[in-house]
């Protein structure tokens, strides 16, 4: 019995501490690269099944019409309250929710350059420091499966969806490689 109590003792002492070893508080550039796969994973999980689901295109795309914005509020609403995360790009399609303000463009200009000079690497993760918050950038190429949606060829029932719910969309004419946009994390000093 002793030795059991014993032995319960040690197994707990030693999950304290390697509870404290994991606690060390994060950086705001893990943070953020953290929130950044939160929102990535869960609409490119829905993405893929969609796409599965209906090879033409249009499941996918009415998902993205209509989740996109939600799914990335209800991820925002998991976070704490110093923190958001978003996407943005330099041509976008959802000029509404998702237009680039200064900073975002610099970086994402920054991101072309290094494309162009064969610089770029997709785990180049920039961070940036803005009075007292730290933005975290990860960029996003344009794959295969994007230019259903974004590329030079968009099938005529998906092109005219596409317009009737995003008159002012940017966001077509994309070749394989270059920058789509970004998902951009935004961490406040606290
Ligand atoms: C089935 C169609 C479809 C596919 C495939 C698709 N997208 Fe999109 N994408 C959309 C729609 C629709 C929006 C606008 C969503 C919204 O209202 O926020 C969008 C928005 C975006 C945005 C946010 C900025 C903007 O333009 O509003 C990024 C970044 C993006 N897509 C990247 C990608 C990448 C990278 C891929 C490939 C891995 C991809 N998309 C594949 C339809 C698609």
């Amino acid at each position: 019995m002793k030795i059991l109590l014993l032995a319960t003792l040690l197994t707990c002492s030693t999950l304290v501490a390697t509870d404290l070893n994991t606690t060390q508080p994060l950086t705001a550039k893990q943070e953020g690269i953290k929130y950044i796969k939160m929102l990535g994973n869960a609409l490119k999980k829905e993405l893929q099944a969609k796409m599965m689901a209906d090879m033409s295109g249009i499941q996918a795309l009415e998902f993205c019409t209509r989740k996109a914005s939600e799914i990335t509020q209800n991820i925002n609403t998991k976070l704490p309250a110093y923190a958001k995360v978003r996407r943005t790009a330099l041509k976008v399609r959802n000029d509404v929710n998702n237009t680039a303000d200064t900073l975002d463009t610099q970086v994402m200009q920054a991101y072309v350059t290094s494309i162009a000079e064969k610089t770029f690497t997709p785990k180049d993760i920039k961070v940036v420091k803005e009075g007292n918050i730290t933005r975290v950038y990860k960029p996003l190429l344009t794959l295969p499966i994007c230019l259903k949606c974004h590329g030079t060829h968009v099938s005529p029932a998906l092109k005219e969806r596409i317009k009737s719910a995003y008159p002012n969309d940017k966001a077509m004419d994309f070749k394989i490689g270059t920058l789509r946009g970004v998902i951009v994390a935004e961490i406040e000093k606290h």
